[in-house]
């Protein structure tokens, strides 16, 4: 995707070939940072930081996470060290396990001198694969889009009107997003699109990663209140909704950003489709019951009592919001079951949100 005509990446290697270079989404949308990773112990401190975040990203650093820690020491117990400090980082979205997973793989098997070089030339054939399928999800879910559009141009609509939750466009994957890849592809078809996007507290994803991308893109997009959305669908203003997810079980549950679940009650509620795009990758085959298996990631309460802005003077400043002394809980995902799940758009095709649906799709893993 461009940022002022300019292609970019969300992650890419430095001009010396070794030392990885990341957008610091901590510090979007005011202001475009790069920073550069050396070890692995900076690797898991941008996962863990929330300097790079989104499932697909998180496993494509973490990929790279190993290559740095292979340069460092490529001997065994160095790199099952740096897998676990790795994985430590975030526990939600299934695609860090995944990419530590392969990467360790690939590596231990291989004499200690060549493994710099494998696990670098593997994580940038990950990254390369990330974008791939992400644009497949967007050929895929524009399909979808432009079935939707014809039936609402024909009711004499004047735009589609999509809403999305969290951040799942490309700051949150390689390159094209989940979510956002259809919404892109769509624009390129010339489907005249509109995105109501969630502001996702307590960390703002929507308000600052998504308004900030589709703002660059010229996507035309209005931020609202994560409690707008039901209000919205019953006045007839949302066509459809998709999300991204960090982790969907073998079952079809959606384990996504807080606040995904009660946008899918309201899209049922009111009979709007309710979409998810997520790559392969994505799918922890080992799970079935989402609410019950998924591990929910616990974050700081300081990210409920305190929000970040820019000021009048264009600083960014960090001020409270509630008393000193109430007790705060932030629970940074949710499970939405498959039931309320319209379809699930991969980047080998839709299919149902269900163990049949996805093991249509891929039947490697269906045993
Ligand atoms: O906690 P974050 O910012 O890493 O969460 C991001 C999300 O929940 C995204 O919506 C999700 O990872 C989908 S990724 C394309």
């Amino acid at each position: 995707m461009k940022i002022d005509g300019i292609p970019y990446r969300t992650l890419w290697l430095a001009k010396d070939g070794v030392t990885v270079e990341i957008i610091d989404q901590t510090r979007l949308p005011h202001h475009l940072h790069v920073v550069s990773l050396t070890t692995v112990e900076e690797a898991a401190r941008a996962i863990k930081d929330m300097w790079v975040r989104g499932a697909p990203l998180i496993g494509v650093t973490a990929a790279y996470g190993m290559a740095l820690a292979a340069r460092a020491e490529s001997g065994d117990e160095a790199l099952k060290q740096a897998a676990a400090l790795l994985m430590s980082t975030r526990p939600t979205a299934v695609n860090l396990r995944w990419g530590v997973d392969h990467m360790l793989a690939l590596l231990l098997p291989l004499p200690a001198d060549q493994r710099v070089e494998a696990a670098y030339k593997e994580a940038a054939r990950l990254a390369d694969e990330d974008s791939d399928l992400c644009e497949s999800i967007g050929s895929h879910g524009a399909k979808l889009f432009a079935e939707l559009w014809k039936k609402r141009q024909a009711e004499g609509a004047k735009r589609l009107n999509i809403l999305t939750h969290c951040n799942a466009g490309w700051l949150a994957t390689i390159d094209w997003g989940t979510a956002l890849a259809p919404v892109y592809k769509a624009a390129e078809q010339g489907i005249p699109i509109h995105v109501w996007v969630d502001e996702t507290r307590p960390r703002n994803q929507g308000a600052a990663l998504t308004a900030r991308e589709l703002n660059w893109a010229g996507i035309p997009h209005t931020v609202i209140s994560d409690n707008a959305g039901g209000h919205l669908m019953q006045h007839g203003e949302i066509d459809a909704v998709i999300v991204g997810t960090d982790r969907t079980t073998a079952d079809g549950d959606v384990c996504n950003k807080i606040g995904t679940y009660l946008k899918a009650l309201a899209a049922h509620d009111n009979n709007i489709p309710f979409y998810v795009g997520l790559p392969g990758p994505t799918i922890d085959w080992t799970v079935r019951d989402g609410v019950k298996e998924i591990p929910i990631e616990e974050r700081s309460s300081r990210e409920v009592t305190h929000i970040a802005g820019r000021d009048e003077a264009g600083q960014v400043v960090t001020v409270q919001l509630t008393p000193d002394g109430s007790a705060a809980s932030n629970p940074a995902f949710d499970v939405t079951p498959a039931r309320l799940v319209t379809a699930l758009i991969t980047e080998r095709g839709v299919c149902a949100a269900s163990r049949d649906g996805l093991a249509g799709l891929y039947p490697e893993h269906a045993k």
